[in-house]
């Protein structure tokens, strides 16, 4: 669909959009995301850069290149992947990107308005997953909704997403995290789990209800001798014995990760558009 309407735009004389990505260090994690961010582009027809730090990079430094991504009206948005190093002060660049260009959806003004239901850039991992509860008619009103993990990327704006009063959305919303005393029964009691935990393997058959509809965002890597790449990702369900009970489930690979990256790519459709921010 984003390549097809990325066609017409070009075909009517208007702007290749562009996507550039900051990826410092050699994380094998980042590196992945990464290129598959740039790989999503090219299938859409967007144009990509991928602009490539050392782990020793200054804060300066980054700070002066999200400084001329900025103002490269080229540059329709931009994206630095995260984690950044230990030294390196990660929401002080996450402020200094221009909100316009923040197809992330990470900066403040952004996190804000996506709060109170105003027009901005959705973060990409919590929209790639209302994405398929519109694709799949998943009914979210009034629902039980349980969501694992409140990080800053994906379970505190889950979390705010599925409480607008909004499809989807509507749901009444519990958070859990790592000190949660009641994490079980809390899933035990949900419609919907969502689950962002980063423990694989964490959501068991005996936490799930029959006929729930259960979520994975969980990609832990660990070393693997069985594959090519010499790693594997850990699931933070354990899905054979989950989904017998579910609805409906989501895979990994092939779920969550794969509408991250598409949400990314709408985002910087918007951007392209400037369907967001006029100017
Ligand atoms: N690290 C993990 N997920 C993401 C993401 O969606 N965007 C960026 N920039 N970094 C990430």
């Amino acid at each position: 669909e984003i390549a097809e309407e990325v066609k017409e735009i070009v075909g009517a004389g208007g702007k290749q959009p562009h996507l550039a990505a900051v990826l410092v260090g050699h994380d094998g994690g980042s590196e992945t995301y990464v290129k598959n961010k740039v790989i999503a582009c090219e299938q859409c027809g967007f144009k990509s850069t991928l602009i490539r730090y050392d782990d020793d990079v200054t804060e300066e430094e980054l700070l002066l290149c999200v400084d001329r991504l900025n103002k490269d009206s080229d540059v329709d948005g931009f994206i630095v992947q995260l984690p950044l190093p230990k030294h390196i002060d990660e929401q002080k660049i996450i402020m200094a990107i221009d909100y316009r260009k923040d197809v992330d959806g990470f900066h403040p003004i952004n996190v804000g308005r996506m709060a109170i239901g105003l027009p901005c850039y959705i973060s990409a991992t919590p929209n790639g997953i209302l994405e398929l509860f519109r694709r799949y008619h998943i009914e979210t009103s009034g629902k039980k909704c349980v969501v694992l993990g409140r990080s800053n990327i994906v379970g505190k704006p889950m979390a705010i997403l599925m409480m607008q009063k909004t499809y989807p959305g509507d749901a009444t919303v519990t958070v859990c995290h790592s000190h949660s005393h009641n994490l079980v029964q809390e899933c035990q009691a949900a419609d919907i789990i969502i689950s962002a935990i980063g423990q694989p393997h964490f959501i068991t058959a005996n936490m799930v209800k029959e006929g729930a509809v259960v979520i994975d965002v969980g990609t832990t890597r660990v070393p693997a001798t069985d594959t090519k790449s010499g790693y594997k990702l850990l699931s933070d369900v354990k899905f054979d014995e989950v989904a017998p009970k579910c609805a409906y489930i989501s895979p990994v690979p092939g779920g969550v990760g794969l509408m991250t990256r598409v949400a990314l790519m709408k985002n910087t459709l918007l951007a392209g558009k400037k369907a967001i921010y006029k100017d």
